[in-house]
């Protein structure tokens, strides 16, 4: 009985390390930690984070320390002037010097946080509860998308964040520090990925009852990669399916499908929908039965969102319109 406790109480034990331990790791890495740097921004972040903690924890020693040194060893009362100096130096002279370091240190990182001239311009708008986003290549007119941002590795990148309503806040942990999106008011961030891959992004912002539904893939590519997408993202639709239950529903009242007649500008750009990681703002994987799913149930699976429930459309309508969308590459 009680070897069978104690087995248990160490199982028990040894589960609980490897969830702290998951949970500890799980923070320190993945496609959405601020402390596993895959931008320039980033990489100064985590470099400031690091300072300062190493920063606080010696403080923390040296405070312990001498906590520990006046309780246990420090038998013999000190003389007031000697109480006074430790007051002086420890109290005051110790904390202003550490303080104006990292004061210091944190400061000189700003102007490389906020350097101008940037390789290209992204302009990124919050919407509830997605993500508006237009690329604005040097020359060449914009192209529209949403809900997913592609980057060429090794540029700098000039985001230019708006929102329409409320406000939102935009937030890429791997690349850089966030920026809140307020109405009426133009916020920009400059962020410079080094590193190849898939990150994620989140809203960071309390904007309303699908605020933690608003995320999107991030992905940085080969700069020659990036241009070829580009070049195929500005590009009008072109499908072998036909766009007929798409349009006679009316989706095209609230989305664009470039080179149709759907011109909506409500929601999200849909021309090249098929192309993207997820649906519904970074919250589905983009399969058939996702996309199927989110249109006969929005209300449901992201509340508050613009977007009604087709819930009511006849099944004949409904796979035509997620055969149209799945192949919108
Ligand atoms: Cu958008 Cu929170």
């Amino acid at each position: 009985m009680g070897n069978t406790r104690v087995t248990r109480l160490q199982k028990s034990a040894s589960v609980l390390a490897h969830v702290v331990m998951a949970m500890l790791l799980s923070g320190c890495s993945g496609p959405q930690s601020a402390l596993d740097p895959a931008g320039l921004e980033a990489e100064h972040v985590a470099q400031l984070f690091w300072v300062m903690l190493i920063g606080a924890a010696l403080v923390w020693a040296i405070v312990i320390g001498a906590a520990v040194f006046a309780g246990r060893f420090q038998n013999t009362p000190i003389s007031e002037k000697a109480g006074l100096r430790i007051v002086l130096w420890a109290g005051a002279v110790f904390p202003t010097i550490v303080l104006a370091a990292l004061l210091i240190f944190g400061l000189r990182l700003l102007p490389v946080l906020r350097a101008p001239g940037a390789d290209m311009t992204i302009e990124v708008s919050g919407e509830q509860f997605w993500w508006r986003v237009t690329y604005h290549p040097e020359g060449r007119p914009a192209v529209a998308s949403a809900n997913e941002i592609r980057l060429p590795v090794g540029a700098s990148v000039e985001f230019v964040l708006t929102a329409p309503d409320v406000i939102h806040s935009f937030w890429i942990p791997s690349l850089g520090g966030k920026i809140d999106m307020i109405p009426g008011r133009t916020n920009r961030l400059i962020l410079k990925p080094t590193k190849v891959g898939t990150y994620r992004g989140a809203c960071a912002e309390f904007c309303g009852e699908s605020h933690a539904l608003m995320a999107f893939p991030i992905i940085v590519m080969q700069p020659a990669e990036f241009t070829a997408w580009l070049e195929r993202e500005s590009a009008d639709a072109s499908s072998p399916v036909s766009p007929a239950a798409f349009l006679a529903n009316g989706c095209g009242g609230c989305h664009t499908v470039k080179g149709t007649e759907a011109n909506g500008v409500i929601g999200p750009d849909l021309t090249h929908i098929a192309s993207r990681q997820t649906i519904g703002a970074g919250i589905l994987p983009n399969t058939p039965e996702h996309l199927g799913r989110f249109i006969a149930a929005t209300e449901t699976i992201k509340p508050g969102s613009r977007m009604p429930s087709f819930g009511m459309l006849p099944a004949q309508d409904a796979a035509s319109i997620v055969a149209y969308l799945g192949s919108l590459r």
